[in-house]
């Protein structure tokens, strides 16, 4: 029987434990501060997927928030795949979190103190066939985060509060504009498609660089699908024939409502089913590879 998420093997600093039994003192800057940064890792088979790309973000994550990264590139790879073979499922979502460690509540950097370390893994299954094949709705707003959206800090409230606004509406994110342009979603990035071509936001302070983002703009590039990596007005993106979001856990999925209204047809669009099956035969291809 697959393990509840309270009986699952987590890591914290050095130690391989049960989640119910791991304990974090009240003192550490992540519950004080929320001053810490995170990963989410997508498992298929049993394969991290795109890992190299994860850890990356992770240490432009701790440079940005000039936090000393604690371990080795090898010895982040080493202990994801020791927290997943820990725990049941094939496919899972290994979430890994850095905060700046316990110390007196003091905004200020605290010296010589350790960072705390910790890792947990849950199942994870692929976006529902209904979702992929009819799409989701979103709402929007405008974007009120903080300009360094590119850390993928722990304090995360205002994510949290866009998230929580799209679920009261029924739908499944809320997509942000700032100063009249298109940035993400509250967890996810975005893609918008005109007349076959399609458009994103550039990476910037503005919004998280999306591992996932980055395969999808892979996959376009070799498909030779007509992209543009730029700023995109509010106006462009509620006349697009079709939008789509991106997220590790989410992979591509196609948004066919924005407010209350349709989004081009108000099914997936054509791009949209083309690149989710290059996304789809890409993801198998790694996995067959390991
Ligand atoms: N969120 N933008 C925001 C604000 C996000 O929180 C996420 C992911 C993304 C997509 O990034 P990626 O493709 O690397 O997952 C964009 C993760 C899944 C989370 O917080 O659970």
């Amino acid at each position: 029987m697959r393990k509840q998420p309270t009986d699952a093997t987590v890591y914290l600093n050095g130690q391989f434990m049960p989640a119910q039994e791991a304990r974090i003192p009240v003192l550490d800057r992540g519950f004080i501060f929320g001053d810490g940064v995170y990963e989410v890792i997508p498992v298929y088979s049993g394969h991290p997927f795109r890992m190299e790309q994860h850890l990356k973000r992770l240490q432009r994550s701790l440079d940005a928030i000039k936090l000393a990264n604690p371990m080795t590139m090898a010895q982040w790879s080493r202990l994801v795949r020791r927290v997943v073979a820990l725990n049941d499922g094939a496919d899972q979502a290994v979430y890994l979190q850095v905060t700046r460690g316990v110390a007196k509540r003091d905004h200020a950097f605290p010296s010589h103190v350790s960072p705390t370390v910790f890792m947990m893994s849950n199942p994870m299954s692929a976006p529902a066939r209904k979702l992929v094949s009819s799409g989701c709705a979103c709402i929007s707003a405008t974007d009120n985060r903080w300009l360094r959206c590119d850390i993928k800090s722990t304090s995360l409230l205002g994510n949290v509060l866009m998230r929580q606004r799209a679920a009261e509406a029924g739908c499944l994110e809320t997509i942000m504009f700032r100063d009249g342009f298109l940035s993400e979603a509250s967890s996810s990035n975005l893609l918008v498609v005109r007349d076959r071509a399609v458009t994103a936001p550039p990476n910037n302070h503005l919004v998280l660089p999306g591992t996932t983002n980055d395969v999808v703009i892979e996959l376009i590039r070799k498909a030779r699908i007509p992209l543009e990596l730029r700023e995109i007005p509010e106006d462009e993106v509620r006349a697009a024939d079709e939008i789509w979001l991106t997220s590790a856990t989410k992979e591509v999925l196609a948004v066919t409502r924005l407010d209350d209204r349709p989004v081009g047809g108000g099914k997936p669009g054509p791009v949209f089913r083309r690149v989710h099956r290059l996304y789809q035969d890409f993801k198998r291809t790694v996995m067959r590879r390991g």
